[in-house]
């Protein structure tokens, strides 16, 4: 298993697809049911081990920053009121030896280059990512923490990975596995299904080893005229093991709409206090 004491949450994306909310309120802080998103991403991330999260954000995403610091006021005002438990829950979004570090992507050039500018605080050691609008959710160990115990020493990469319909291919990077085994032959961005190679799609977790910044330093501009993180990992692969992880666990895909309401319906189902709304609707 590879401790992963360090985890990048690339939030510095325009979040086009909730506008007009993310005009001011960052994707990352929009909630499911009463946490917003970049909670969840936290919590697996400290479940995998991490005690260093890497931010990589912009000037438009303050939100974030000011939700993990502490809120003076607000913690007064509860406390004076004698709202144990409310306080209890602002003062407990982080367990106390994890430390938040914020990087700034100055211009949005892609997933790649966000990863990239997290390189100076994730030093020479492997390292996870979690893309916090791919929600992860399971009674047992995190995905991130099942890939990181995949990732036998630290130079091997782990991609976590989802079977989709064929007809969706074109949305994800597909990847080709060698026969009988896990491990990553090579990957192609968003195939048609005539042409993908399988039907196991990259989602919003990996472990990588901290060679993939020399490789994103050379990779050019891609698709859509971004640095992709695709591009790195297809040359990463050539020189290490690079695994796929069917993780355990259910996928919600929060960075569009209908996953964003099947993510709140799932945790509303699970309350008890909302229960019967959720069957309300399923009866019609
Ligand atoms: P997306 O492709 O989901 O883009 O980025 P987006 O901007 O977040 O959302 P839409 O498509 O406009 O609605 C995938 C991940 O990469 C991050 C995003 O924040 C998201 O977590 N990202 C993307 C960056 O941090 N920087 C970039 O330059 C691009």
């Amino acid at each position: 298993m590879t401790r992963l004491r360090k985890v990048v949450f690339p939030v510095a994306g325009m979040g086009t697809r909730f506008l007009p909310a993310t005009k001011v309120v960052a994707k990352e802080m929009l909630p499911v049911l009463d946490r917003p998103l970049i909670q969840y991403a936290v919590d697996e991330a400290v479940d995998a081990g991490a005690d260093t999260l890497v931010f990589v954000t912009n000037r438009y995403k303050h939100a974030i920053e000011d939700y993990f610091d502490s809120a003076y006021e607000l913690e007064e005002t509860l406390e004076r009121a004698g709202k144990h438990e409310l306080l209890a829950l602002v003062q407990g979004l982080l367990p106390k030896h994890v430390r938040c570090v914020y990087v700034t992507q100055q211009q949005a050039l892609g997933l790649g280059h966000a990863v990239l500018c997290a390189r100076a605080v994730i030093g020479d050691e492997p390292f996870g990512i979690i893309l916090p609008d791919d929600l992860i959710v399971n009674d047992g160990p995190s995905a991130l923490r099942q890939m990181a115990e995949r990732a036998a020493d630290g130079n091997t990469g782990v991609l976590a990975v989802e079977e989709v319909p064929r007809a969706d291919t074109a949305k994800y990077g597909i990847v080709d596995i060698e026969a009988g085994g896990d491990r990553i032959r090579h990957t192609v961005e968003k195939p048609k299904p005539e042409d993908a190679p399988s039907n196991l799609a990259v989602v919003g977790r990996y472990v990588l080893p901290p060679r993939i910044f020399d490789l994103l330093e050379q990779t050019t501009p891609g698709a859509g005229g971004e640095i992709q993180l695709t591009d790195a990992i297809a040359a990463l692969l050539k020189e290490v093991p690079v695994l796929a992880h069917r993780f355990a666990g259910t996928r919600f895909d929060c960075g569009n709409k209908a996953g964003m309401v099947r993510a709140t319906l799932h945790f509303a189902g699970a309350d008890p206090t909302l229960r019967h709304l959720v069957a309300g609707l399923a009866a019609g």
